[in-house]
């Protein structure tokens, strides 16, 4: 939406701006009622990825991202894997704010085939979609991958910060700062030998200091403005300890619950803002029943009626 002024539009369009806004919609129980009359998601699409996820959790009362992910097929039954994750987002759509799409389906559906037509799906429903592609490469590279994610309509890609800014990072967050899209984050992984990578000690070059690889990627966090910032759910004091660094400022979004071991109760009071939930889901007799059970534990967590 063009707003009255360009000095206006500058203000709304800026990351302080944005951030405060994110924040308000986190802390404050405002109501769905404001949320309904302060935006349509036509108007919302000039805020950052992560202000429209605030918004979007806040109005379907849910902090889930589903990961549709779905165990190996042959590829000649791939039409059945568009249609069982066709499926299962009529399912569980009411439940959730968010889907993750990973190699799953991107592999053997295509990202501008059965992916797109999936993606959305998703937008049709009003959920927000996040490719997990943690893109790893040099900057050339990596602009591609996220020009071609973000042409394909996600509104957001998961990135790998061991390669660093300059000719790295740099080029994924200046298309997505283009494209109004978001940038997400690996902090700590959620899986056994995440410390081998993320929890080593490392040297900053600059202070000298000595610090957990985690802490240093989460100060370059907040630094580039992500998004996001990936914490496995099978580390809450990893959470709990990054938490301490973002504040409020990027959100926490954890992986890792149930298939892996982790509990939406530990990430959500180590200070999880939204929870990745795949197999648990996917691969359950009731996949709409198990959805809402995890939804609803997360608004007895968080004392929601
Ligand atoms: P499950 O079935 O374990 O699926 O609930 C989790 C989904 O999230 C991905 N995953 C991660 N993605 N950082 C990421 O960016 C992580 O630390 C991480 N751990 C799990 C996993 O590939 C699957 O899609």
């Amino acid at each position: 939406m063009k707003l009255p002024n360009k000095k206006l539009e500058d203000i709304v369009r800026s990351t302080a701006y944005q951030q405060i806004f994110c924040r308000f919609l986190r802390m404050n129980p405002i109501s769905k009622e404001f949320l309904a009359l302060s935006a349509s998601r036509k108007r919302c699409s000039n805020l950052s990825f992560d202000a429209r996820m605030a918004e979007t959790e806040k109005k379907r009362e849910s902090n889930i991202v589903l990961a549709l992910d779905f165990p190996f097929e042959k590829p000649e039954n791939r039409n059945n894997l568009f249609s069982k994750a066709e499926k299962l987002l009529e399912e569980v759509h009411p439940y959730i704010c968010a889907v993750k799409f990973n190699h799953h389906l991107v592999l053997p559906l295509g990202t501008f085939d059965g992916v797109h037509r999936l993606v959305k799906k998703a937008h049709d429903e009003g959920l927000m979609t996040i490719m997990d592609c943690k893109v790893n490469d040099i900057g050339s590279t990596n602009q591609v991958i996220a020009e071609y994610y973000y042409a394909a309509g996600f509104d957001a890609l998961i990135a790998n910060p061991f390669v660093g800014w300059e000719e790295g990072l740099k080029p994924i967050f200046d298309v997505a700062a283009r494209l109004h899209r978001g940038v997400i984050l690996l902090i700590y992984m959620s899986h056994k030998a995440a410390g081998e990578g993320y929890g080593q000690m490392v040297i900053d070059p600059k202070t000298g200091e000595k610090l957990p690889q985690y802490v240093s990627f989460a100060k370059k966090a907040l630094k580039y403005g992500a998004d996001g910032a990936i914490v496995g759910a099978t580390f809450p004091e990893k959470i709990r300890e990054i938490h301490e660094i973002l504040d409020e400022k990027v959100p926490i979004f954890s992986p890792g619950i149930g298939a892996q071991g982790g509990t939406a109760q530990a990430a959500l009071m180590a200070g999880a803002a939204y929870l990745i939930v795949g197999r648990e889901i996917t691969l359950a007799q009731n996949p709409a029943e198990t959805a809402k059970r995890t939804r609803d534990t997360v608004k007895s967590v968080k004392g929601e009626p």
